[in-house]
């Protein structure tokens, strides 16, 4: 049973990948091939997903396409060709009433006052159905498309992550949330008063404002992050409401709960105020053997060049030109003390697995955890990791689509809505109440720092 002191149910979001999270999923015939440019592939994805009232859809990004060698890429097409996020999802907000649209968007080569702006309109466009996953940029290559020949250091990075979204916060409050009377007797649309500049000279950006946009029906669309290291961390409990993350145990992930909502208390924040949602990966079978056998099938699709390149960038970019694939991974690649300390590669080394094993492994998920089995195994994994307070919930990987999202819809959700672990209906309208966030005031509401204000 579920614990009876928590009100919430899961909260489930689809992050769909084009042809799913699979790497080899384009291979697969359950996958749509020409996925990543074609709108009508979306419009089912997010309507089935509205079906089966999951919170939100989740869209990952870069502003390149992925760099390696070029016969790895060409057999592996994942964010090579594919749609710019936020314009697919304003696109998705036309063709949906209800479920949460969440982009992921850098702060590494992005403006604030650009992002603020298009956020906020996704946010009007959908009736507060916006969300902003906040990254720092984990593909190098993108520093070559914005004139610049490196990738910002790790510190810079996130130092400019924290500026950044606190310019764009104070943007979408550049309007009070009553600052439109649109008076046609009184020939007033707006009251001065309640429009406000932000004049920000920081280290990273020099905005002036105000936003031309009025302020999101969320207040702010709900912010999401997703990091590894201890500084994305820190950022994470400062500023996310909802965290993506890779877990792979249940007490790895019991301890990273805790560890996260009690950093985020240190910043005045409640328990409530984040939900940690890492990624799950499910491959269902009607049995446990069809499960293993289709997941046998996804990992017989990867090409080697493929699965060389994947496990190299998961290794953090070594290189594996001259590897055995069926035998295990040398010492001097990874050693055996990285093997054992480093939480984003740990566990691919639990077991002594051949180099092919270590990028089926990896490749399942792309780095999040598979569970392959019924809709009652997965519902069980899911239950047992939510009842252990080690998730608030689950971002949603189907390995192909649309089937993967068909099969996880049509049997794993009704197994969680018999259990009384998902909602049968949306509890609210947008997708801060959705997810049983507050709305936050305005900066500028009641006490605090007077603005300055134009003409002031
Ligand atoms: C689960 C997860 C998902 C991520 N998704 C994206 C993404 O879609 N686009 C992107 O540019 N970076 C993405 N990142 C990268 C992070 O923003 C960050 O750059 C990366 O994790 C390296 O920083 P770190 O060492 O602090 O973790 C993701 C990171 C994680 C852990």
């Amino acid at each position: 049973m579920p614990d009876p002191e928590r009100q919430r149910f899961l909260k489930l979001g689809a992050f769909f990948h084009p042809t799913g999270h699979h790497v080899a999923a384009w291979r697969h015939e359950g996958a749509q091939i020409d996925a990543g440019t074609n709108f009508e592939h979306y419009v089912r994805l997010a309507r089935t997903a509205e079906r089966a009232k999951f919170d939100l859809v989740f869209l990952a990004d870069a502003v390149a396409t992925r760099d390696g060698n070029l016969e790895g890429l060409s057999r592996w097409p994942q964010y090579m060709a594919y749609f710019e996020p936020l314009t697919l999802l304003a696109g998705l907000a036309a063709v949906t009433r209800h479920i949460g649209l969440v982009s992921t968007a850098t702060t590494s080569y992005n403006e604030p006052y650009h992002i603020a702006r298009k956020f906020a309109s996704l946010d009007h466009i959908s009736h507060g159905r916006a969300g902003w996953n906040v990254v720092t940029s984990s593909n190098a290559s993108e520093a070559f498309n914005f004139g610049r020949d490196a990738h910002y250091g790790h510190a810079e990075r996130y130092e400019r992550a924290e500026e950044f979204v606190d310019i764009v916060k104070r943007l979408w409050d550049s309007y009070d949330d009553d600052a439109f009377v649109r008076d046609r007797a009184a020939g007033r649309y707006f009251v001065p008063s309640r429009l406000h500049y932000l004049r920000h000279q920081g280290k990273h950006f020099t905005v002036r404002g105000p936003l031309n946009v009025a302020r999101p029906p969320q207040g702010y669309p709900v912010l999401f992050q997703a990091s590894a290291s201890d500084t994305g961390k820190d950022l994470a409990a400062k500023i996310a409401e909802v965290i993506f993350t890779p877990l792979h145990d249940i007490e790895k992930g019991q301890a990273f709960y805790r560890e996260l909502k009690d950093h985020a208390a240190r910043f005045g924040r409640g328990w409530d105020d984040l939900i940690i949602m890492p990624g799950l990966n499910p491959v269902v079978g009607r049995t446990r053997a069809e499960a293993a056998e289709k997941q046998r099938h996804f990992q017989s699709l990867i090409h080697p060049d493929v699965g060389r390149e994947l496990l190299s960038n998961a290794l953090g970019g070594v290189d594996l030109g001259g590897v055995d694939i069926d035998a295990p991974l040398p010492d001097h690649i990874i050693s055996p003390e990285q093997r054992r300390t480093d939480a984003r590669i740990s566990y691919l080394f639990r077991e002594q697995l051949t180099v092919r094993q270590m990028y089926e492994k990896y490749g399942g998920a792309r780095g999040q955890r598979t569970v392959v089995g019924t809709a009652e195994d997965i519902a069980d994994q899911m239950q047992e990791w939510f009842v252990g307070r080690a998730v608030d919930g689950f971002l949603i990987q189907p390995p192909h689509l649309p089937a993967g999202l068909d099969e996880f819809v049509e049997q794993v959700i009704p197994v969680l809505q018999e259990r009384r672990l998902f909602r049968t209906e949306y509890e609210g309208a947008t997708l801060r109440e959705n997810l049983g966030l507050r709305r936050p005031p305005s900066t500028y509401a009641g006490p605090g720092p007077a603005a300055p204000r134009e003409g002031a």
